[in-house]
């Protein structure tokens, strides 16, 4: 059972609102086979290494049967394991492994499209009357030839592919080889929720739900407007505003439904958990809470929150968003923050390695569940990946444009041996060069590295009510420092960030009484008394409270 001792604020029911979520991205974690790709046994070798992280929760990428035109996002069977990552045997062994650990094991659910490959399509593409016909987006060309409208691919190009043999084109909001499930259609809906319940009875406690904005398309399919922001040269899909192919009308009642299929498998013991992929702004993206008049929250548990990977780096700006954020959520919603994903640069690529500690400490002292990318304990940066070697179809299709995935999917180094102890074969993707010195084994032994740093804060943060259930009380810092204090009963962590090139004075206003350095960034003054001239020196974090409180 999930409970830590001496910390009464948390429970098992919810651990999905104090623990920890670790992203998995499977190819690139641990190769079991040689074969170059990370996979399920892998993955279950690794398990130790996080328990003494001390995260809670793992996501893992798509581990379904796919031809991997987007890795995995393109699934052709939603209830199997793709033999690349291992068995459905495999799976069960892991979930059981992670479950005698307390390691909770969250899935990715892909609803918005299946691959061209999936029976489903298979059917519905043999014929305009096959019975799964509606089951995808299907429409006449425009009146003069051409795609019904302007809509476009995520991915380049437009969101439309002609099917000669049917005469008409199918709806995508990727590849042409992910086409759209139609989820008007309560045939799709009740499959996919039969999707949710196959997972849920083999034990997983709950699921990432990928780009759940984008499951609804208008109904009369009109043209998207302009975008009028839009930069020529950037990523053409951003030409045009998604007004009529996300956060429609209706998303709130299928986001009700998915979650009420989650909490038929949810007890006293353990909930199931939804997360919910979702770039969307504010506003709207509370909307995802699902919360009633009466105060119930009827929606995802978790809507990802994903304003500090798009942030400019400035203590100011992040304060306006914490305050702003805070001020949004529902009563009794769960927040939550994230400094990266398979998706998008690293943190320590986009902030640089002191800037990429200060980063840890705010993500891991926040209100609300963190989630880690993997690697990024160790500081991993994004791995140049040479024109010959691009694996990611986005890169592929929209060359030079900066819009590649591959770099931020580079394997996990674990020691300095060779290929990194990833694989014993050749990795699918190159591995960071510095892993020499950038690897698990050799962090491990080095007390003051950016992995002792997530170990350190992990570890106060399950401790401290205060840290993971306490409430968020925004102070003023001053020019370049991020101030916040976390206060549980009795107990009163303050947290000051130096985003800035200078020393500064820590005012004496800020500091609790008698305060004792509970982390610093650079794991160099963790246990001392802050002193009589205290100092936050140039890009340093510190996790103050009042020495007699602690521990
Ligand atoms: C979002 C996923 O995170 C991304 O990796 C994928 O390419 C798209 N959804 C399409 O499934
Ligand atoms: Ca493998």
């Amino acid at each position: 059972m999930w409970k830590h001792e001496g910390n009464s604020a948390m429970s098992a029911d919810d651990w999905w609102r104090y623990g920890t979520v670790y992203q998995i991205y499977p190819r690139s974690f641990q190769d079991s086979n040689g074969d170059g790709i990370g996979d399920l046994p892998g993955i279950a070798r690794r398990l130790d290494y996080l328990v003494t992280l001390g995260v809670d929760a793992l996501w893992i990428s798509p581990i379904y049967p796919s031809p991997m035109a987007d890795f995995g996002y393109d699934i052709s069977d939603y209830c199997d394991i793709d033999w690349r990552f291992g068995s459905l045997a495999d799976f069960d062994a892991l979930v059981a492994d992670a479950k005698s650990r307390g390691l909770k094991l969250i899935l990715d659910f892909v609803p918005n499209h299946t691959s061209d490959r999936h029976p489903w399509f298979i059917e519905s593409r043999s014929a305009r009357g096959s019975a799964k016909r509606d089951w995808y987006l299907w429409r006449d060309p425009a009146p003069g030839g051409g795609p019904p409208n302007n809509w476009l691919g995520n991915f380049g190009g437009p969101a439309w592919t002609f099917d000669e043999a049917t005469g008409q084109y199918y709806g995508h909001s990727f590849l042409p080889e992910q086409p759209d499930l139609n989820w008007r259609n309560p045939e799709v809906r009740a499959a996919m929720y039969e999707v949710l319940r196959f997972w849920l009875r083999r034990g997983v406690d709950g699921f990432r739900v990928d780009v759940l904005y984008h499951l609804l398309k208008d109904e009369t399919f009109r043209d998207n407007p302009p975008n009028p922001a839009f930069v020529a040269g950037g990523d053409p899909s951003h030409s045009l505003l998604p007004l009529y192919t996300t956060d429609l009308p209706g998303m709130q009642q299928v986001v009700r439904e998915m979650r009420g299929v989650v909490d038929e498998f949810s007890d006293g013991e353990s909930a199931r958990v939804l997360i919910g992929e979702l770039y969307l702004p504010l506003q709207r993206l509370m909307a995802y809470y699902g919360a009633t008049k009466s105060g119930l929250l009827h929606g995802v548990q978790l809507p990802f929150n994903f304003q500090l990977i798009s942030a400019d780096w400035q203590a100011a700006v992040i304060d306006r968003i914490v305050r702003d954020y805070e001020a949004a959520l529902p009563p009794g919603a769960a927040p939550n923050w994230v400094l990266g994903n398979h998706d998008k640069p690293r943190i320590a690529s986009r902030v640089g390695p002191a800037g990429a500690r200060v980063a840890a400490m705010l993500l891991l002292t926040l209100r609300g569940t963190p989630t880690l990318y993997y690697g990024d304990e160790l500081g991993m940066t994004d791995v140049p990946v040479a024109p010959d070697q691009v694996q990611d179809p986005l890169e592929r299709n929209l060359p030079g444009k900066g819009l590649g995935r591959d770099p931020q999917r580079s394997p996990m180094p674990w020691g300095d041996g060779a290929n990194a102890g990833f694989t014993d074969g050749k990795p699918w993707l190159p591995l960071m060069a510095e892993r020499a010195t950038c690897n698990v084994a050799s962090e491990a032994c080095d007390p003051r590295s950016m992995l002792a740093l997530y170990r350190h804060l992990l570890a106060l943060r399950r401790r401290d009510a205060a840290l993971n259930s306490g409430s968020y009380e925004a102070l003023t810092g001053g020019a370049n420092v991020l101030a916040y204090a976390r206060t549980h009963g009795a107990q009163r962590v303050v947290v000051l960030l130096n985003f800035g090139d200078d020393d500064v004075p820590i005012a004496q206003t800020l500091l609790p009484p008698d305060a004792v350095v509970l982390a610093s960034t650079g794991m160099d003054r963790n246990g001392s008394p802050i002193g009589a001239s205290p100092t936050l020196r140039a890009h340093e974090g510190l996790v103050l409270a009042t020495a007699a409180a602690t521990g």
